[in-house]
């Protein structure tokens, strides 16, 4: 198998197939430092991080990660706790940063199960993906050009990548939505402020305290669409940060820290139907993207691994394609599963330019606090399922 990028997806499918026996390379554009640095997403459910373990790939994780099962939500200057664990078996999330989570994937795929990963390669170029002996040639770092001939190539180069815009026009069909929305993102070296994710609701938009580690915080800011990061300096930030997640008569405080990341975030999804075209197989963001909101995209990129993983040993194994037939659509249910969450979570906790719907988001934060079969909804989507 041809693998393209070493990210949570192309890792995990490498660490699997090498466990099952499975030969394949790993194409990946960065340096193995760059990739082990390079700050993203933050959580992980309960079910990717069974799996990891089931795989022997949570050593670190399961030793490290903070455990969280309830999350606070904060409108007009009220906090109202959502024990989701409770309401969902028990289950949790672990806060473990995806560079952390790539650091893990590399040592058990490179260092312990020797497996080949060629770092900052260029020019990948796929070939015959709509045959049964598809290739991959590409550029080592050191200039030589190469080519891999192999049964299937696994395309999780994200979504600029070249794999997904390797299959003809009109063979998959895309779904593509903007929410309306931006956020800035904001890493900060500053130890959290709070044991929960914190999600609230200000008349100047959403604000978001989320975790990343004890001296580390990520923070969010909705800001008009097409706002750029010149109109953010530190102290725009941080007053913006005080001012939409203040509490009445308590003395919560938001602890600064020096910034050390500053992005603009487009709230876009997309999806790719089918999630495979020939033989090249699409996971992780390079077949959908969902917004940050719920924290579902390493997830669901886990789990898109999982599943090839899976199909790909079956056929090694016995020449049963069962797997490798259903691949799109098992991932695709849990995707758009994913989506309709995302999206219902994005409207819920956001400030819309139209001032009706601000107010219909607020009345389904007061219906989830208010309902105890809104808030088992919210439970099993955000947690799981
Ligand atoms: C994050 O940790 O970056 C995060 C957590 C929860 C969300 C969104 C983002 O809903």
């Amino acid at each position: 198998m041809g693998i393209v990028g070493a990210g949570p997806a192309g890792l995990t499918l490498g660490n699997l197939l090498r466990e099952a026996g499975i030969p394949c390379v790993v194409l990946e554009k960065g340096t193995r430092e760059y990739i082990e640095t390079r700050p993203r997403a933050g959580v992980l459910e309960h079910r990717a991080v069974q799996m990891l373990t089931e795989h022997g790939l949570a050593d670190r994780l399961l030793q490290e990660a903070d455990r969280h099962g309830a999350c606070e939500f904060r409108v007009n200057g009220e906090a109202y706790e959502v024990d989701y664990a409770t309401l969902y078996d028990g289950q949790t999330h672990y806060i473990y940063p995806q560079q952390e989570v790539v650091q893990d994937l590399v040592r058990h795929y490179v260092d312990e199960r020797g497996g080949d990963v060629r770092w900052g390669v260029t020019d990948v170029q796929l070939h015959g993906i709509e045959s049964s002996e598809p290739a991959l040639t590409w550029t080592n770092a050191d200039g030589t050009r190469e080519r891999l001939d192999c049964s299937f190539i696994a395309g999780a180069d994200g979504f600029h990548g070249v794999t997904r815009q390797s299959i003809p026009a009109g063979a998959v069909q895309e779904f593509s939505h903007q929410h309306g929305i931006e956020w800035l993102s904001v890493l900060a070296e500053a130890p959290p402020s709070t044991h929960k994710v914190i999600y609230a609701l200000h008349p100047d938009g959403f604000a978001g305290h989320m975790l990343r580690s004890s001296t580390v915080s990520r923070y969010y800011l909705q800001v008009p669409v097409d706002d750029t990061v010149d109109n953010w300096p530190d102290e725009r930030v941080w007053s913006e940060l005080h001012k939409r997640l203040a509490l009445r008569d308590s003395d919560w405080k938001l602890t600064e820290g020096r910034i050390v990341e500053k992005r603009i975030l487009d709230m876009r999804s997309h999806v790719v139907e089918p999630m495979n075209h020939g033989t090249l197989y699409l996971l992780g963001d390079a077949a959908h993207i969902i917004t940050p909101v719920g924290a579902k995209g390493m997830n669901l990129a886990l789990h898109d691994a999982e599943v090839l993983a899976d199909a790909v040993t079956r056929y090694h194994r016995t020449g049963d394609e069962t797997g490798l037939r259903s691949y799109s659509e098992v991932c695709l249910r849990r995707v758009w599963r994913a989506q309709e969450f995302s999206q219902w979570m994005v409207f819920m906790i956001h400030r819309s330019p139209e001032p009706f719907l601000s107010r219909l988001g607020q009345a389904r934060l007061e219906h989830l606090i208010a309902s105890g079969s809104s808030a088992g909804y919210f439970a099993q989507n955000y947690v799981g399922p």
